[in-house]
């Protein structure tokens, strides 16, 4: 991978990896996505019938197969929390970049989410209690963070393209 982007739910992983990778002109791969793939359902549908814990599990085997690919992976907000993951990043050359964004943002984002069971199951304070738990983690797994709030997801993906 030529980097790997990480941050809590609606930090916009996704939406400034697809913008990266087309500016690079690389392919872009959402570990959500392979997971959704592999599973052969939405990660709603994995989390209703298995379970969280057999999310995390098919979530690090998708995680060590994507650090192989070319290209530009945007990992789930939960990906680097989990030790085994966060010490694979750690331990791979590739760049690993932090979207970063306040609480207020992540409220007005994910407060009509139906997708995610996390924010329908903690509600939005809970969100913003687990972001703060994760924070640290963020931070500590990254190379550099962008800080998101005040930019369009294309002022983003420039930022981070100086950075690489
Ligand atoms: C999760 C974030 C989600 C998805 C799953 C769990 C989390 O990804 O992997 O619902 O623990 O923060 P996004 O960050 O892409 O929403």
């Amino acid at each position: 991978m030529k980097a790997i982007l990480v941050g809590f739910m609606g930090s916009g992983k996704t939406t400034v990896g697809h913008l990266l990778a087309q500016k690079l002109n690389m392919p872009y791969h959402d570990l959500d996505d392979m997971i959704v793939e592999r599973a052969g359902k939405s990660i709603k549908q994995i989390f209703a019938d298995d379970g969280e814990l057999a999310f995390r599990n098919m979530e690090h085997d998708a995680l060590e197969a994507a650090l192989d690919d070319d290209g530009i992976l945007g990992t789930g907000g939960g990906t680097p929390i989990q030790a085994a993951n966060f010490e694979m990043l750690k331990a791979s050359d590739v760049p690993v970049v932090l979207l970063d964004v306040m609480p207020e943002t992540i409220i007005s984002r994910l407060q009509n989410d139906t997708d995610r069971p996390l924010a329908k199951q903690l509600g939005l304070d809970g969100l913003v209690d687990l972001k703060g738990q994760r924070d640290l983690r963020y931070e500590q797994v990254s190379d550099f963070r962008v800080a998101t709030d005040d930019l369009t997801p294309l002022e983003v993906v420039e930022t981070i393209n100086k950075n690489l």
